[in-house]
């Protein structure tokens, strides 16, 4: 047995022995043989123990050369570590180091560190790849200035981008040419970048509020310039909204952005030199989805809002993650709200939330938004650091105050500007700037699991009091069995039997207030008593969400007023999903003792009047009349039972469907587009209602299909294009074939669109689609080396179809193991990542689970599994 991988704790931070000033680097590009030569200045850190030796990481390097002080370092005085490591004997207190190192991009398949994608070279430094490129302590605490020269072949690498400003460049010789960045700012190793290649870059530019102009580029493969358009739009916007709502400029006199089409995430926030996954930038209507132009938008705002969030502010080590990636996921998440319908955005985002992060917290892979212990850090990218730590500061937000929030966000980065600082630094300077006790709030951050709200509420006529009881439990997750109360903000409101709202006071305050409040539960339960309550109210509770809890027990009756009436549109939306949920449990239940799923009218009911209404907000229209999704029912059950929570929706679309077939037919005529293509957010919310009400006329029979044929071949734009094929793909009739084929032989050149194609058939729900998936992994077009590949097909799978993806037979499991254990080798970032679904093995009958288990096992057991891997099987298996 090789020995298991070590966990690192929070606990145990010490800092860093020595401090790194400055890093010169200089980099001769091969993809073969590139050379990387650094000069370090270091000293000792006086906040560290004094004797510590001078310990630099490396990950897969080959030393040629190291000198201390200009002198030959004999090897007496160096280690190499058997984790590639270079630790120093008796290093002075202060010196010169310089190495040089030898790496082939070409055969880096981990994309982590320097690689190479169609010929052309990039970096991806976060969390630990810039031990894979040069060696370096390699912490987020260690704050240096870089500068870097790189030298390459002229004609086939024309483009050489680093972090900063450009600082020169010229002729190297014999057919060479090299250019020279400088990063004025300190920063972590993790944010380093190197882009080079035969680029062609989109320019455009930026005036500061100050007056700084800055040169803007998007570099891409040639023949991509014409699909960036709404990336640059996009930045342009983000960077005049961080300065309107957080008085926050950009700080360089360049901001590049590469597109890269090998890539582990979605984008990267590197020092003036965003690097993208060519999903977040390239877009035109013919290939691009409204929710690739949504998400480009998100990706875009999100990385540059890290250049303050992240950048000038970093943390000082990765269990703090949530502190620049929950921060920064509020502001893009603000940001979004800012520019279109606030509403809308938010029922996105705890659909979201619900969808990934509720799963993630009930499951064996749970963990606090600042986690205790890990192996691999990559694991830890997860929903609960970024979408549940967006809700925590949220949450500060809504408890604080808007005013109170942005002065705490003035004095976090002034504070903290050019520092590697804790979470405890951010809630520090809310509590400062607002005079509020915050420190029961760092439980939100120390506490795994989802707390579950109940309400109970009694009236009493005779003193005209309403009194509401919350009570709150967090159920146990891994390593944390005992859980304390939180403080829960509940916004809320009181709703008469008109649905008018009801100005409330609670005992003990002089005034009623008008419209919604903030109440905050503290303990494990609270009375909260309303005077001078005229008659029995209905309360609208957690308003706009204002908090990661499941609110449960809301009666059904409550849940259909509050769906029609009450006047936050979040609540709205929630109490309809949460009224057609409870109806579909029940008919799962019905299914499971061997009856037939019944309908309710009143679901037939709500769908008739949002559509009614539909033209008001087609958008909101669209997010109400989806049915609550296979995940979310899943994930609010004991004991999934994928195959009968399929059959009770797929029975309920068809049931819809045809019931209000009039009503849906009319809407999606009404809402033909008949003018040129336009992407605001009224156009995209006309077209996601009608492809709403175009998958229900298909859900319901033959008519419908026969539609979404005729969709699928008028539509000029990949929207309407894509929503009909999905269709098609999960329905039995001839046009499926023709339009699976014809859709590849149109798309097969684009690596983006031909992704689609993939997932499409993945998350298929007809009989065969294993099958399928498994021919599909032996497609010429299928390339496990290519992660956006890899997830579209395999990913796509094991998330997007729970029906196949737990086929009784196991093999859906044995699929998805045999690729996990096929791309760990190559990609094991990756690979780790795809694991998740097999971890959700206890909410699956024991048969289940037991094959489940089986799949974790053999993936263990594969030798040489990387360290991401092992945690994750490891952990699932748990
Ligand atoms: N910091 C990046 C973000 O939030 C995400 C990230 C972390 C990443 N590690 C990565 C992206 C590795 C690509 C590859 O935007
Ligand atoms: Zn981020």
């Amino acid at each position: 047995m090789p020995d298991s991988p070590k966990t690192i704790r929070r606990g145990d931070y010490a800092p860093p022995a020595f401090l790194i000033d400055t890093v010169d680097l200089d980099f001769a590009l091969d993809p073969m043989a590139t050379i990387v030569r650094s000069r370090l200045a270091f000293r000792r850190n006086p906040a560290a123990a004094a004797d510590a030796p001078l310990r630099l990481d490396g990950e897969g390097l080959t030393l040629l050369e190291a000198r201390l002080d200009g002198e030959a370092l004999p090897e007496s005085r160096r280690q190499l570590g058997a984790d590639g490591s270079l630790t120093i004997t008796d290093a002075p207190d202060a010196g010169i180091l310089e190495t040089s190192v030898r790496i082939a991009p070409e055969r880096n398949t981990a994309l982590s560190g320097l690689y190479t994608s169609g010929g052309n070279f990039y970096t991806q430094c976060e969390a630990e790849g810039f031990r894979r490129i040069t060696f370096f302590p390699d912490r987020p605490d260690v704050m240096s200035r870089y500068s870097v020269t790189i030298t390459a072949d002229r004609a086939r690498v024309p483009v050489l981008l680093s972090n900063g400003n450009p600082d020169g460049s010229g002729d190297a010789g014999e057919g060479r040419h090299w250019a020279r960045w400088v990063d004025p700012h300190p920063k972590p190793s993790y944010l380093f970048a190197l882009v080079a290649g035969d680029l062609v870059n989109v320019p455009d530019s930026f005036t500061t509020r100050s007056g700084r102009k800055v040169a803007l580029n998007i570099w891409v493969r040639r023949g991509d310039e014409t699909r960036c358009g709404h990336a640059m739009d996009s930045l342009i916007r983000s960077m005049k909204w961080d300065e309107e709502v957080f008085g926050l400029e950009y700080d360089l006199d360049v901001f590049n952005i590469a597109a890269v089409s090998d890539f582990n995430m979605g984008a990267m926030e590197n020092k003036g030199l965003n690097v993208f996954n060519t999903k977040y930038v390239l877009a035109s209507p013919e290939t691009a989805t409204d929710g690739d132009w949504q998400g480009i938008e998100t990706v875009i705002a999100h990385e540059y809002f890290h250049n303050w969030t992240g950048n000038r502010v970093t943390c000082r080590d990765w269990f703090q993650l949530s502190l620049k990636e929950g921060l920064t996921v509020f502001r893009d998440q603000e940001f979004t709200a800012d520019q279109g319908s606030r509403a809308v955005k938010r029922i996105r985002d705890v659909r979201g939330l619900r969808a990934a992060q509720f799963p993630e917290d009930a499951g064996p892979m749970a963990h606090p938004v600042r986690p205790d212990s890990y192996i691999e850090i990559d694991n830890f990218y997860t929903p609960t650091v970024y979408q549940k730590g967006a809700e925590v500061v949220r949450l500060l937000h809504t408890r604080i105050g808007p005013v109170a929030f942005r002065r705490g966000m003035d004095l976090y980065i002034s504070r903290n500007d050019n520092q590697a600082v804790t979470i405890e630094d951010f809630v520090g300077a809310m509590q400062d700037a607002s005079g509020t006790d915050l420190t029961p709030f760092m439980r939100w951050y120390d506490q795994a699991g989802t707390p579950e709200l109940t309400v109970e509420d009694s009236y009493d006529p005779a003193t005209r009091r309403y009194t509401l009881t919350l009570r709150q439990r967090t159920p146990p997750t891994p390593g944390q069995v005992e859980k304390q109360p939180l403080p829960i903000p509940v916004a809320m409101g009181l709703l008469d039997d008109t649905g008018a709202a009801l100005p409330t006071r609670l005992a003990g305050e002089n005034a009623a207030q008008p419209g919604t409040r903030v109440l905050l539960l503290d303990g494990a339960v609270q009375d909260f008593v309303f005077e001078d309550v005229p008659a029995p109210p209905v309360p609208s509770l957690l308003r706009g969400f204002s908090a990661p809890v499941r609110l449960k027990g809301v009666p059904q009756e409550r849940l259909r007023f509050l769906a029609v009436h009450d006047s936050d549109p979040f609540v709205r939306w929630d109490s309809g999903q949460q009224y057609a949920a409870a109806f579909m449990l029940e008919q799962v239940a019905r299914v499971q003792r061997g009856e037939a799923p019944g309908f309710a009218p009143a679901l037939a009911d709500a769908v008739a009047n949002t559509l009614a209404s539909a033209d008001a907000d087609p958008a909101f229209a669209a997010e109400a009349l989806v049915l609550p999704g296979e995940g979310f029912l899943a994930d609010q059950m004991e004991v999934a039972d994928p195959e009968a929570i399929h059959q009770v929706r797929r029975h309920l679309r068809r049931q819809i469907g045809t019931h209000c077939g009039a009503a849906l037919l009319a809407t999606y005529q009404a809402l033909t587009e008949t003018g040129p293509y336009r992407i605001d957010g009224r156009s995209i919310g006309r077209r996601s209602l009608r492809n709403a009400c175009l998958a229900y006329l298909a859900a319901a029979g033959e008519d419908g299909v026969a539609l979404a044929a005729a969709q699928y071949r008028a539509a000029t734009n990949m929207t309407d294009q894509l929503a009909a094929l999905a269709l098609l793909a999960d329905a039995e009739t001839p046009a499926r074939e023709a339009g699976l084929a014809e859709f590849h032989a149109k798309w097969r050149g684009d690596d983006l669109v031909l992704d689609k194609w993939f997932s499409i058939q993945a998350m298929s729900s007809r009989p065969g689609t294993i099958a399928a998936v498994r021919a599909l992994y032996a497609h010429p077009d299928f390339d496990l080396k290519n992660p956006n590949r890899a997830r579209a097909l395999i990913g796509a799978f094991a998330s997007g179809n729970p029906l196949h993806f737990h086929d009784s037979s196991g093999e859906g499991y044995r699929f998805l193991a045999d690729a996990v254990i096929a791309l760990d080798p190559i990609n094991g970032q990756t690979a780790a990542r795809l694991i998740g679904p097999l971890g959700l093995w206890r909410r699956q009958w024991v048969e289940r689970g037991a094959l489940m288990r089986r799949e974790l096992q053999r993936v263990l057991d594969t030798p040489n599994l990387s360290k991401g891997s092992f945690e994750k099987a490891s952990k699932a298996l748990q």
